[in-house]
């Protein structure tokens, strides 16, 4: 593998893989490629917001390491984050002749790593694939871990999210922090929202690197933004190595997440994710307080974090606090109807558990802006 300016090793079960950080590596893609996946040819799906500005220089790097590549623009859309999109992808695999060592590159957020990580998982059970994520949620949370899929409608029609899916772990990740360059500023805090999830379930410091360094990270300082995504990385890498089919600790990554699912269920909100997860993150933190698991200052402690990136800690309208408590009985960790969450323990450590009254739940729904409907 071409030396990066950080390299982090993943060990899993079939092969391990690198992650692969540097300011300006999408330059250097085709090397990158090559040397995990040496083949004549490639498939190239790539964010269609993006295509025109990277787009090109990915595919002359390829070019120029040996690799004839068949492009895909997709659309970073959740609604478009179904099996078409994947056949789609296969329609063009095939017409290109792409083999078992052909390997497919996702030049994208998390919607098009997950589309393509899912094709390349599944076509011809399973080829090369290697994620360059574009946002900065894909950089330290969506393209590391082989978590691959897209959403389906539920019987009526409700939104299921990545409930179609397969574990494929990557052959390399490559992570250029230069193409957040052009992300746009709301995108970009989604991200940061997943970093405060890190910090509060992981790495007390690591809040404190976020608020100290605020203004700067979203001015996209480099040298503080190669730190974060590497701090983060190997905060998610500690854990993915531990539960690689997401059975047990796994599932810490989830804080936040299960109270955002639920609002994203509500798509007349018009909530990006790592917005979802912000709510959900305030939300987990009261919960936490309510049963005596978080001080009230460490609670406000990780609110004023969020506060500080413009993240949003409550509902934009209110929701019916049943509507969202039948959407959290949908999530994939609730299991035989009783809900399990990922709550903060202290500032740096979480558990996953089911040890907290129904009241409260429905009381941390109401802290973050969701409403009682009286019924006549
Ligand atoms: N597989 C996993 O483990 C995992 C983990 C977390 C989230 N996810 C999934 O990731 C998805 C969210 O991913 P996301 O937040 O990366 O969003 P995204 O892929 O939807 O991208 C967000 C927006 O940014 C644009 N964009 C992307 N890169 C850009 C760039 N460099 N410059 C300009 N615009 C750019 C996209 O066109 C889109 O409009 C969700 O579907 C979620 O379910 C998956």
């Amino acid at each position: 593998m071409p030396a990066a300016r950080t390299t982090i090793t993943v060990s899993a079960a079939h092969a391990g893989y690198e992650v692969l950080i540097e300011p300006g590596l999408l330059g250097r893609l085709g090397c990158c490629v090559a040397e995990v996946a040496p083949h004549s040819r490639a498939l190239l799906a790539v964010d269609e917001q993006i295509a025109d500005r990277y787009g090109h220089r990915a595919k002359e790097s390829l070019k120029t390491a040996g690799f004839t590549t068949s492009t895909v623009p997709l659309p970073a859309r959740e609604s478009d984050k179904t099996l078409h999109a994947v056949e789609a992808l296969y329609e063009v695999m095939l017409e290109g002749r792409l083999e078992r060592g052909s390997p497919v590159i996702a030049l994208g957020g998390g919607i098009v790593g997950d589309i393509a990580g899912f094709a390349a998982a599944t076509y011809l059970r399973g080829v090369p694939f290697l994620p360059v994520p574009t946002t900065l949620l894909a950089m330290v949370d969506s393209a590391i871990g082989g978590k691959t899929g897209v959403n389906v409608t539920l019987p009526g029609g409700r939104l299921g999210k990545n409930l179609i899916g397969a574990f494929w772990q990557p052959k390399a990740v490559v992570v250029d922090p230069q193409l957040l360059e052009s992300l746009d500023v709301r995108d970009f805090r989604c991200g940061l929202a997943e970093c405060v999830k890190y910090a509060v379930l992981a790495d007390a410091s690591l809040l404190e690197f976020l608020s100290d360094n605020a203004a700067d990270l979203v001015q996209l300082q480099m040298d503080l933004l190669v730190t974060l995504i590497e701090r983060c990385v190997r905060i998610k890498v500690e854990i993915v190595e531990q539960d690689e089919r997401d059975t047990g600790r796994r599932t810490l990554l989830n804080l936040g997440h299960t109270f955002a699912h639920a609002i994203e269920a509500h798509q007349h909100l018009d909530l990006r994710h790592g917005e979802a997860v912000s709510i959900g993150l305030a939300a987990a933190a009261h919960l936490a307080v309510l049963t005596g698991r978080l001080k009230s200052d460490e609670r406000t402690r990780i609110t004023k974090v969020l506060e500080g990136f413009k993240l949003p800690l409550r509902l934009p309208q209110a929701v019916e606090v049943d509507q969202l408590l039948n959407a959290m009985l949908y999530d994939k960790k609730a299991s035989g109807g009783r809900l399990r969450l990922v709550l903060p323990t202290g500032l740096g450590t979480a558990e996953v558990t089911d040890d907290f009254p129904g009241s409260a739940v429905q009381d941390a729904w109401m802290h973050v802006g969701a409403a009682v409907v009286a019924r006549g």
